[in-house]
């Protein structure tokens, strides 16, 4: 650690725990959650890195965690940040092979926050980055791509068309053009009608506009003729079950984010019954847990191919350095089309 400083800038954690509310990832104030600290580098225990960061992005995942609402507690004090990219300078017995390394890395529980000049994280957590692949693209290189590419890999199990809400999203716009370059037919959900003929270029088969008058005849009509079975939901709405009611015999809600804080109500209790329709979950953490080493790999390999050869790309929004955080992250997330990226 000869060149490494005592002391570094972080952006920390306000509370513990859980807040027992359920508000949604939009930040109005970000001084609510976060302060910035002066706080010791921390020292990587066996088997874990220290990472000098490059570029860490901000995804709803953070934003649900700072606000309490997310699958795993907050911990007071500590850097906020579960995502991002720069070179590891130091390591604990067992991780030496990835000092010198850049490497894209998600924080563990037992490690530190990524929103800090430098995190601590399990070896495991990190993948060494391909000199093409760029500083961005492996900040943004774990959360939403390996979810893409799960879950159309379960979409395509179940027919060849699916439908995608928030399809604006990184992780909706990922997925368009993977189930294009599969041969699928992607059906992209969309609030703002100007983002229509974008999701078609990347791939989408059709797009539907959430705030369409015709919105559910279209839906119904599509869903009768392109017979998608799977629902990748990010919003988790009520517009989410009317569109999972209008699906054909056999359809799967699966919902992986709440973006919108209030739930649906269920209409349909028969479909359960009688058409085989089911409502499930998807969190890569769990995926992780139970998908072979083996199999994780080859999706990480691709994953940076895509990046790679620019079949996929890492929109950005914004760039933030770490001081302007608690000041400016809530009107940074105001802008729309792309990711938050925080520099140290
Ligand atoms: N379960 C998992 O393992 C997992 C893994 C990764 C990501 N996720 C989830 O995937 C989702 C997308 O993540 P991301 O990083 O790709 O997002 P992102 O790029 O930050 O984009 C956010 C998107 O949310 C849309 N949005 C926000 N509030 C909405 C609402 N009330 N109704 C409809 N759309 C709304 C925005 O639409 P506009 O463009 O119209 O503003 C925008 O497209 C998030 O919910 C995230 O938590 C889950």
């Amino acid at each position: 650690m000869a060149d490494v400083p005592a002391r570094m800038t972080a952006v920390l954690l306000k509370e513990g725990g859980y807040s027992g509310k359920n508000e949604g990832p939009a930040i109005s104030d970000a001084s609510l959650y976060l302060e910035e600290a002066e706080i010791d580098v921390p020292t990587p225990g066996p088997g874990q890195v220290l990472i000098k960061l490059r570029v860490a992005s901000v995804n709803p995942s953070d934003c649900h965690f700072i606000k309490g609402e997310y699958g795993q507690p907050r911990q007071k004090g500590k850097p906020a940040g579960f995502e991002g990219c720069g070179d590891v300078v130091a390591a604990g017995k067992g991780a030496e092979a990835l000092v010198g390394q850049r490497v894209a890395f998600v924080a563990s529980p037992d490690g530190s926050g990524a929103w800090a000049e430098y995190a601590v994280t399990n070896a495991i957590m990190c993948i060494p980055l391909r000199p093409d692949v760029s500083d961005v693209d492996g900040a943004a290189q774990i959360v939403n791509p390996m979810t893409a590419m799960a879950m159309v890999d379960i979409a395509q199990q179940d027919g060849e068309s699916f439908i995608i809400s928030a399809a604006t999203s990184q992780l909706g716009k990922l997925m368009t053009g993977l189930g294009r370059d599969l041969g699928l037919k992607p059906i992209a959900m969309v609030r703002r009608e100007e983002a229509v003929e974008s999701l078609k270029a990347l791939g989408a088969e059709e797009v539907l506009v959430t705030t369409d008058p015709e919105f559910e005849a279209k839906t119904a009509a599509i869903s009768r003729a392109l017979k998608p079975r799977v629902f990748l939901d990010a919003v988790s709405d009520q517009i989410s079950e009317t569109v999972f009611v209008n699906m054909p015999n056999g359809a799967r809600w699966i919902s992986y984010g709440k973006l919108n804080p209030i739930p649906p109500k269920l209409t349909q209790m028969g479909q359960f019954i009688f058409m085989n329709k089911r409502i499930e979950g998807f969190w890569l953490t769990s995926w992780m847990g139970s998908t072979p080493p083996a199999d994780q790999m080859r999706v990480v390999q691709e994953v940076q191919a895509r990046f790679a050869d620019g079949r996929w790309k890492t929109d950005v929004s914004a760039k933030l350095p770490l001081r302007h955080i608690v000041s400016g992250l809530a009107d940074a997330l105001k802008k729309p089309d792309g990711k938050v990226m925080i520099t140290p």
